[in-house]
């Protein structure tokens, strides 16, 4: 029995912050924010607009893409660091907004590996027959906890959310392999004091190695190599550390996924956006072998090969 994704959706808040706007609140400026990280521009929440909310948007498209009911669904798992609070989880919340009153839920806190980790998870539970529907959802409000005194970090994150449902796929489809990954010795780099605290240079080291390295496991953990990849949803951090990987890869550029100048990084919830417009811009095809991979604070990492 094999696990893929059998339904997709995205939400992000309507309210858009440029670049223009962040150099009249603080000391930057358009060029560096684009030349340094590729961003644009990001959608931030209002304050009425929770991560449950964006959870919600995002996971009820995903399950009418996968043709099934909100009864259907087995497990809700929520990978965000930006939960509404500790407890009740998101992924409580889901489930009782979505009325899947058969499912059991949880959060994950894998920071913007987060998605990784979900889907894999999802994957063991289908593969051993265990369950048949399960809703991942990357979601965060990074906006909430994002220093808007540190031009450091201040011009790097957005908010939003990505969903799929992972169910059972035909054989020789869906996740073919997978690898994840943590280091906790990292933490200190990459770390939520009531604000987001980052030494920018240590994650930018740290990401352009690994990203590499698990893109480069999981094709070959699949019995495939560089050339059958025909596309990569990388971690949408930077355009400069999502660069590294491709080259590793030695993809051409127009087989990488491209949305940061849109959202910036949506940690846990960049994968499945960017996922969710590239299936809309027909940049993945059905057979395509395809490649994510990720990494956050922790630090984590995560990769996955599936063929679509
Ligand atoms: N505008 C203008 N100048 C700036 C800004 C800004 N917004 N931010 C920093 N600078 C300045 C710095 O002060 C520094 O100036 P100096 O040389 O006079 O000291 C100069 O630009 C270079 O700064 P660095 O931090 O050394 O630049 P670097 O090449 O490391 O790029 C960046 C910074 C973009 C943050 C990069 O380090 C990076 O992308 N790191 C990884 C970030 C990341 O991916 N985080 C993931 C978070 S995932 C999660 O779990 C939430």
């Amino acid at each position: 029995m094999n696990a893929g994704l059998i339904g997709v959706g995205k939400f992000v808040p309507p309210h858009i912050l440029t670049n223009e706007d962040l150099e009249k609140r603080m000391d930057t400026s358009d060029e560096w924010i684009r030349t340094m990280t590729g961003i644009e521009q990001r959608h931030i929440a209002d304050d009425d607009t929770d991560t449950s909310h964006m959870a919600y948007q995002a996971a009820a498209k995903a399950i009418e893409d996968a043709g099934i009911q909100a009864e259907e669904i087995d497990l809700i798992l929520v990978a965000t660091v930006t939960p509404d609070r500790p407890f009740p989880s998101v992924a409580t919340m889901l489930q009782e907004q979505l009325g899947a009153k058969h499912a059991a839920a949880m959060d994950i806190s894998a920071a913007c590996a987060g998605f990784m980790y979900g889907i894999v998870t999802a994957k063991q539970f289908i593969e051993t027959n265990t369950y048949k529907n399960i809703l991942v959802v990357g979601v965060e409000k990074l906006s909430k906890i994002t220093d808007w005194e540190d031009r450091n970090t201040a011009v790097l994150f957005g908010d939003g959310a990505g969903a799929v449902v992972v169910g059972e796929v035909s054989e020789g489809r869906g996740i073919l392999s997978f690898e994840l990954g943590a280091d906790g010795s990292g933490g200190k780099h990459l770390y939520q004091d009531e604000k987001l605290i980052m030494n920018g240079r240590e994650v930018f080291k740290f990401a352009v190695r690994q990203m590499g390295e698990s893109a480069v496991n999981v094709i070959e953990k699949a019995g495939l190599t560089k050339e059958d990849v025909d596309y990569l949803i990388p971690h949408q951090a930077n355009i400069r550390i999502m660069e590294a990987s491709r080259e590793r890869l030695e993809l051409p550029i127009e087989k990488m996924s491209k949305t940061i100048h849109n959202y910036g990084n949506t940690s846990a919830a960049s994968i499945p956006i960017s996922l969710v417009d590239d299936l809309a811009d027909g940049k993945i095809k059905d057979d395509d072998v395809l490649v994510f991979v990720g990494f956050g604070g922790g630090l984590t990492w995560g990769a996955v090969c599936m063929r679509w």
